[in-house]
């Protein structure tokens, strides 16, 4: 692997409250306070309560603030959006971008997702930019192509400005299924996206690939250990106390 810290986010999805947020927060807080955290650590709450989570981060440790999508746009009549800028009003670090679900219910293209980091990245923003196949393209034996062409427009955007960027490598197929991609598979496609990366980037190798799916307490450490593999975007087990702290600690 490489020297570089890994990160472990967690996008909490559309899920959360006032209550539940402050006894996750604080749970956190307390097991990183027993074990200091080796990873960079950062969640990802619904944009209402970014400004509550903000505060209860503010009181505790080094877990840093994301958001889960951002405009395209700057500002205007774009009802119902959130705008990079405005994400930057709460000292939000990373900002995840097409993520399967954006891209399957929302209607989200390539060309979107590119927009969208572009925004992040000039507001001062790191993307977290989430590809990804479908079973029935892994199935096909169009992994590497729809990967592929998912960073593609990214990268093609943005130029070298691409270092700047977290890629999560979610499997849609594995994503909420409890079905995780292997540690060989995952490293298989991690390796495909590092060399496209390396082929547009001298800085390529400082990088985050995440693996996102499925990625829970017994499954993590094997993922994590895989050379290309410099962290996780975790969903369902980041809303649990110590299923998010374990995955914490096998990153160290
Ligand atoms: O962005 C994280 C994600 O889509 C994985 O979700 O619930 O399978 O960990 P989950």
């Amino acid at each position: 692997s490489s020297n570089k810290r890994k990160l472990i986010a967690g996008n909490w999805k559309m899920n959360g409250s006032l209550a539940f947020n402050e006894a996750l927060v604080t749970g956190i807080h307390e097991g990183l306070a027993r074990a200091i955290p080796q990873c960079d650590v950062a969640v990802c709450p619904p944009a209402p309560y970014l400004q509550q989570v903000r505060s209860l981060l503010e009181q505790g440790g080094a877990v840093e603030l994301g958001a889960q999508d951002l405009s395209m746009h700057d500002s205007g009549a774009y009802t119902g959006e959130v705008s990079a800028a405005m994400l930057r009003d709460f000292a939000v670090r990373y900002v995840i971008v097409g993520h399967s679900e954006r891209r399957s219910y929302h209607g989200e293209t390539d060309t979107h997702v590119a927009i969208k980091v572009q925004k992040a990245l000039a507001a001062g923003l790191t993307p977290i930019v989430c590809v990804g196949e479908t079973l029935a393209q892994r199935e096909a034996g169009l992994t590497e192509v729809a990967v592929k062409q998912q960073l593609a427009a990214v990268i093609h955007l943005n130029g070298h400005c691409i270092s700047e960027i977290v890629v999560a490598y979610e499997p849609v197929w594995a994503i909420g299924t409890g079905r995780t991609a292997s540690p060989e598979q995952a490293q298989e496609v991690h390796a495909v996206l590092r060399a496209q990366l390396r082929a547009a980037s001298e800085r390529a190798d400082r990088i985050r690939i995440l693996y996102g799916g499925s990625m829970n307490a017994a499954n993590a450490a094997a993922l994590l250990a895989q050379p290309d593999i410099d962290g996780g975007l975790i969903g369902g087990a980041s809303l649990k106390v110590p299923d998010f702290l374990s995955i914490i600690a096998a990153a160290g």
